[in-house]
């Protein structure tokens, strides 16, 4: 199978779209089938969340399928392109250090499964940047080794959103397989990154402030200086304060108040999407806690784009 049917004289590239959330991979999947004028068909998604698959059907128009566990292989239909930003929790330094003994760790084994049995042309896998360097380099070492048994060519690397003109420092280690060899390239950085005024907005709602004994706290612990240009303040985990012109990479289960804009607000439900790169019509719950976890498991969507992008320049080559 190659990574398009021609239907009718129009390319078609049939997908699935594994650990779906609320469905970063897909819009990035759309972007570029329309640059490159081919039709998507998403033939198969799931995510265990409800929230997600609520916000994810409401946008998309499908119900993604829930635990991938339980479902078997050959229910899934047959496809050119798996896509999957599998759960990080196990590879986290932020979460608890356990790899593969820890159950979700196991869900990598998932995607080797539909791999093995649906043989798909090629796949784009992402996760946290420490799964690269996890147990010395041996987490990634396996999951490079079933990949390859599996006949597949497989490359990585580590990308950063703000190299894909967003303005939030998210680095994330990328996989991309594909059964034949191609000349695959990494997507080259873009050089201007959008402006944070352009993200925030600028009537935001008082329940967004900070309390004041928090603002004062932050105030009093951060040396920087303070000049008109808006700036988003990071807490790191030794309670140490930053400030910088574009937001630090958006955690689903960070404390509240770990990144607040000029160390005054939390972000609102649209800015964190603009920091992932959704569109505008994008719509999320009405929880701001189910919120932040959904847009924070995002994929920051150009540095999707641009790895799918590169995908197809290297099979059209
Ligand atoms: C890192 S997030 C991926 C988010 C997605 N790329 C997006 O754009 O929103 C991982 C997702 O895996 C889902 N997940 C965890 N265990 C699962 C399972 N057993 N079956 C299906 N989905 C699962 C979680 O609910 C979560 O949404």
């Amino acid at each position: 199978m190659g990574l398009f049917d021609v239907v009718k004289g129009e390319k078609v590239i049939r997908y699935i779209d594994l650990f779906c959330g609320i469905g970063g991979f897909r819009i990035a999947a759309s972007q570029v089938c329309l640059e490159y004028n081919i039709k998507p068909q998403c033939v198969f998604s799931s995510d265990i969340d409800p929230d997600a698959q609520q916000v994810y059907s409401k946008y998309f128009g499908e119900k993604p399928a829930g635990d991938i566990t339980k479902i078997p292989a050959d229910s899934i239909p047959d496809h050119h392109l798996l896509l999957a930003g599998f759960p990080c929790q196990p590879f986290s330094i932020c979460g608890v250090l356990k790899g593969f003994e820890d159950t979700r760790g196991t869900l990598f084994f998932e995607i080797a499964r539909i791999l093995e049995y649906k043989k798909p042309l090629a796949f784009v896998l992402e996760n946290v940047k420490q799964l690269f360097g996890h147990q010395q380099g041996k987490t990634l070492k396996v999951i490079i080794d079933i990949l390859e048994k599996l006949g597949y060519n497989v490359t990585y690397k580590i990308l950063n959103a703000l190299d894909f003109g967003l303005p939030q420092k998210r680095e994330r280690i990328f996989i991309v397989g594909c059964l034949e060899p191609i000349p695959f390239e990494w997507p080259m950085p873009v050089r201007t990154i959008k402006p944070l005024k352009e993200i925030l907005e600028t009537t935001v709602a008082a329940s967004y402030y900070a309390s004041e004994q928090i603002r004062l706290n932050r105030l009093a612990k951060y040396q920087g200086k303070n000049d008109n240009e808006p700036t988003i303040w990071h807490e790191n985990k030794a309670g140490h304060i930053s400030a910088y012109p574009y937001s630090c990479a958006m955690r689903a289960g960070a404390s509240y108040n770990y990144l607040l804009v000029n160390g005054e607000r939390r972000l609102t439900e649209r800015e964190m999407l603009r920091l992932q790169g959704f569109p505008e019509d994008f719509q999320l719950l009405t929880s701001y806690c189910a919120n932040r976890k959904l847009v924070g498991n995002s994929v920051a969507i150009p540095c999707v784009a641009g790895v799918i992008r590169s995908l197809f320049e290297a099979v059209e080559h």
